[in-house]
C-alpha cells in the first residue's frame, strides 16, 4: 500500500491543519542531470501546483511555501533576475485557476523590495482571490523569520507611541497578531525538501511548536507519495506541548 493509499484512509483530525514548505533543492536537481539550475526553478513549479492541489484534496486550512529569502538576494545576479521573472509569469498564469479553485492567496514577506511591475502583479492577485474561502495559500517571499519578528515589533511600538496600546499589552498574543501569518491556524507542520536540516530564516516565530520533517527528494521530485510520508509521519508524532505523555493521553 502507498503512502498515498494510507493517508486516503485518514480521518481529518489526523491532519495538520497548517504546513509550511521550506522548498529547497531545484538547483541541485538540474545539476544532477546536467542542466542549469534555472530549469530546476521551472520544474519545481510543478511540484507547488501539486501541493496546493494536495492540500485541497485533504482540506488542509493553510499551506505556506518558501519561494524567496531575504538571503536569497546574494545568489548571483543572473539567478536573482530569473527568479523574479518566473514570480512574476507564475502569478500571472496561475491565479485564475487558484481563484477558481477558492484558493485565498497571499504574499508575505518584504514586498517593499520587489521591482513596482511585480508589486503591482502581488496586489491585483491578492485582491482577486481575497474573499476566498477555501485554502490560504501564502507564499513567502523577500520573507526571513527574523525580519517577521522585527517588522512586529515595530508596528506594536507604533501603537504604543499613537497611544493604541501600553507598554504592558506587549505579550505574545499581541505580537503574534502583528506577524504575516496571525490569522491563521498555528503550523503543525514544517517540511524541509532536499536533504538539508536547517530551518534558514523562515518562519521562526511560527515554528516553535511545528512538527519538523525532513525529506531527501529535491523539491521538483517532492509529489504526493513524498507528502503523503510527510502527513504519515506527523500523524504518528506526540505532540506534547511541554506536557507529560500522561497528561497528553488522560486530555
Ligand atoms: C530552492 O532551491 C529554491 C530557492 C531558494 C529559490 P535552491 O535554488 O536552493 O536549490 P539548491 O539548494 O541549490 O539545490
Ligand atoms: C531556503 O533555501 C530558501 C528557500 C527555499 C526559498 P536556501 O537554499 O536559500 O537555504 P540555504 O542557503 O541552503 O540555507
Ligand atoms: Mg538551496
Amino acid at each position: 500500500m502507498s503512502a498515498f493509499d494510507v493517508i486516503s484512509t485518514y480521518s481529518p483530525e489526523q491532519f495538520p491543519e497548517h504546513v509550511a514548505i521550506i522548498m529547497d533543492g531545484n538547483g541541485r536537481w538540474a545539476q544532477a542531470q546536467g542542466k542549469p539550475r534555472a530549469y530546476g526553478h521551472k520544474v519545481g513549479v510543478e511540484s507547488v501546483r501539486n501541493a496546493v492541489r494536495y492540500c485541497q484534496k485533504f482540506n488542509i486550512k493553510a499551506l505556506t511555501v518558501f519561494a524567496f529569502s531575504s538571503e536569497n538576494w546574494n545568489r548571483p545576479a543572473a539567478e536573482v533576475t530569473m527568479l523574479m521573472e518566473l514570480f512574476m509569469l507564475v502569478l500571472k498564469k496561475e491565479v485564475k485557476v487558484l481563484h477558481q479553485n477558492n484558493v485565498k492567496l497571499r504574499v508575505i514577506g518584504q514586498i517593499s523590495g520587489f521591482s513596482s511591475r511585480l508589486q503591482k502583479q502581488i496586489a491585483k492577485a491578492e485582491a482577486l482571490t481575497e474573499h476566498n474561502t477555501g485554502l490560504v495559500f501564502n507564499v513567502a517571499a523577500n520573507y526571513g523569520g527574523r525580519w517577521d519578528i522585527t517588522q512586529a515589533a515595530k508596528k506594536l511600538a507604533e501603537k504604543v507611541i499613537a497611544n493604541q496600546i501600553n507598554i504592558d499589552d506587549i505579550n505574545e498574543t499581541t505580537l503574534n497578531s502583528e506577524t504575516s501569518v496571525a490569522e491563521l491556524p498555528e503550523l503543525d507542520l514544517l517540511i524541509r525538501t532536499g536533504g538539508e536540516h536547517r530551518i534558514s530564516n523562515f518562519l521562526l516565530w511560527q515554528a516553535a511548536y511545528a512538527e519538523l520533517y525532513f525529506a531527501e527528494e529535491y523539491w521538483p521530485d517532492f509529489n504526493d507519495e513524498a507528502f503523503s510520508k510527510a502527513i504519515m509521519c506527523f500523524a504518528n508524532r506526540d505532540r506534547r506541548f511541554g506536557m507529560t505523555g500522561e497528561q497528553v493521553e488522560s486530555k
